[in-house]
Formats: structure tokens, sequence, C-alpha cells
């Protein structure tokens, strides 16, 4: 039996007090869906700046009305430290996943990005330390690596940060291993590189490229690709970050206070992305195969390629991929067929 598996087994027999911050975003929605139906408690904390409430209903769908009786939602903000020690009270496990994602927004508005990233993160660090809890694990990023030009990166050698978002998470880093060191309180950073799937936002000029491109070939609009495509990125599909998350929260006091990379360990060009995501339309509309994707300027602030050494969290944690980017296209394109086509 995995250990994913077993602890899945151990979750479902003693029930657990959970916070999910950002829970209205793409990937808190998706890490309540799976704990409620682990059965598990659920507090989400969430100010919708880019997350819904269609996300929170479309859970409350699936999971049914008695899971969804398991969860409490706090609207509230994260810059807020008061919110944040009100949403730590009596829990045991915190998945920090509030954040303005994007490095196009946070070179348009580094404030605005620092404040939700860097203050509201201590404010978060800050109440979960005071209130006890048994974990606390947030969504580092693999933009740290910055102009590192190792492949595979691991997670030792970072490079110097490329944008305003990647500084705030690598202050994140910084200031959760502090606390590890003055205050004994032990976090777990999981760098997530490009995550996709179910509910991540396809609306809006910082939309992922991904569900962009979804959207785009349902709705018969043009492809743009940043630079000549072959910018590269190690592509994961949701469900292998809401592994990782659930393995770290339940992790050996050896494997806390440090950092993971969560990814599948494959590069994909941004050439051979649009075939994948063009196949996928395909199936439903036939006539999208003669799409062809329009070329523009490389973006500011963009690392060239990315691609994660696993190793870490596979040995400490046990994490272990269960898709890979065509599986998990397979489930996005059936998604964004439903929902958005
Ligand atoms: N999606 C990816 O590929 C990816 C990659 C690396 C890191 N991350 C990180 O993962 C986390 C989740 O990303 P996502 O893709 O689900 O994004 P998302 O925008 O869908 O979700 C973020 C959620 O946080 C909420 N939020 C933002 N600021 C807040 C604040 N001040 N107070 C309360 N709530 C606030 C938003 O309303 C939203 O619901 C973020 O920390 C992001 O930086 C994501």
């Amino acid at each position: 039996m995995s250990r994913y598996a077993h602890i899945q087994d151990e979750l479902r027999s003693h029930p657990a007090t959970w916070l999910i911050t950002g829970v209205a975003g793409f990937i808190g929605s998706n890490l309540l869906e799976t704990l409620l139906r682990l059965n598990q408690r659920v507090i989400g904390l969430d100010n919708f700046l880019t997350g819904h409430q269609k996300n929170l209903d479309m859970v409350q769908e699936l999971t049914g009305e008695s899971l969804w009786r398991n969860f409490t939602f706090i609207e509230g903000d994260i810059r807020d430290p008061e919110t944040c020690r009100q949403a730590c009270s009596g829990v045991q496990h915190v998945l920090h996943e509030a954040a303005l994602g994007s490095v196009p927004r946070s070179l348009n508005d580094p404030l605005l990005t620092n404040s939700c990233n860097i203050t509201g993160f201590l404010n978060m660090l800050t109440a979960a330390k005071d209130a006890g809890v048994a974990s606390f694990v947030y969504a580092a990023s693999s933009s740290t690596y910055g102009d590192s030009q190792t492949l595979p990166k691991v997670e030792e050698h970072i490079g110097n940060p490329l944008s305003p978002y990647a500084v705030t998470k690598y202050v994140d880093e910084l200031y959760a291993d502090v606390f590890g060191r003055c205050y004994g309180f032990k976090s777990i950073g999981l760098r997530y590189f490009n995550v996709f799937g179910q509910r991540q936002d396809p609306e809006g000029a910082y939309a992922a490229v991904i569900p962009q491109w979804f959207a785009a070939l349902f709705h018969n609009k043009t492809v743009f690709i940043n630079g000549d495509g072959e910018t590269s990125r190690d592509f994961c599909y949701i469900d292998n970050v809401v592994q990782a998350n659930i393995l770290a929260s339940l992790a050996s006091e050896e494997a806390r206070n440090t950092v993971y990379n969560v990814a599948f360990g494959e590069r994909t060009t941004l050439n051979d992305l649009f075939c994948l995501v063009r196949d996928e339309v395909c199936r439903f509309q036939p006539e999208a195969a003669t799409a062809k994707p329009s070329y523009r300027d490389f973006r500011p602030g963009d690392v060239r390629h990315s691609l994660a050494n696993i190793t870490k969290a596979n040995t400490l944690l046990g994490y272990a991929p269960q898709y890979n980017i065509r599986e998990g296209m397979r489930l996005a394109g059936d998604w964004y067929h439903k929902h958005i086509a």
C-alpha cells in the first residue's frame, strides 16, 4: 500500500480539522473537495480577489449536503492578522494557498502582490504558530529557481528571482525557515510547477496558459504563444498537488522545515502543449484540428525552461504523482468542455 493510500485510510478513521486559505481558488477548491470526500472538517478562508463562489458551489454539488456540513467558510483577508488568528483557532492542519499568482500581475502591481504574498503569508504563519497547529503546509513556487540554468531543478540550488512574484515566494520560504529555527515552528513549502486541471480560471488577463488555450480553442479564437514556443515547463496535474499537500501535512518530524518540488518530472514545450490541448478540443470539436498558434514576443519575467527533480518529495514524503500530462489533459479537456465550451 502506498503512503498516500495509508494516510487517506488513517484520515478517514480519524478525521481532523483543516484550514485552507485561498479555498475559493483553483488549488484551494480542489484540496477542499478531496478533504471533504475523506470526511474531514474544513474551514476555508478567502476574500474572492481571484477566487470564485462558483468554485465552492461546484464542490458543494460534487460532495453532497452531508459532507458539505463539515465545511465552514470565512470571507476574509489574510492581510488582516485578526482574521488569520480567528481562522486558525481549533485547527490541526493548515494548507496555505491564498496568494496573488501570475508573474505579469506582479510586474504591473508589485505592491498588491507583496501585501498578499508576504504580509498575508507572515500573518498566517504567525497565527498558525500561536494557535499551535500540528502542521503548516504552504504554496511555494518554482519561480524561486529564477535565472538558474540548472536542469532539472533541485531544491538546494536556486538563482536570482526574475519577477516581484518570485521575490514574494522566496521571502515566504525565508520566513518559514526562520520560524522553524527561531520558534521551532516547522512548516513545509511545496514548490509547485505549473499546476493545471479542473476549476483553473480561464478568464482574465492573468489566466494561466492551459485554461486560456482551452477557452480560445473551444471558442474558435487565436491561441498566442509568447516567444518561439520552445519554452518548456513541467506541467503538473492538480490531483498530484493535492496528494503532495496531504502527504506533507502528515509528514514526519525530520521531513519538516524544508521545501519540496511538486511536479510530474517531465518537460513539455509550449509547441507540444498546444498540440496536446488541440487534441483534447478535437475530441469534441473536430474542426479545431486546423487551428494554428500565433507567435508573439517573449514575456518579461518568464523563465525559459523548467523541469523538476522530484526525488526529495518522493523519498521524504512518499510523493508519487499519479497523473502524467496526457492523463491530466484528458481530464482537464473533459472538464473544460463541460464548463466553458
Ligand atoms: N497554479 C499554479 O500553477 C501555481 C504554481 C506555483 C504556485 N502557485 C501558488 O499556489 C497558490 C494557489 O494558486 P491557484 O492557482 O489556486 O490561484 P487562485 O488565484 O485560483 O487561488 C488563490 C486564492 O487565494 C485567494 N486570495 C488571494 N489573496 C487573498 C487575500 N489577501 N486574502 C484571502 N484570500 C486571498 C483568491 O481569492 C483565490 O481564491 C498560490 O499561492 C500560488 O502562488 C500556483
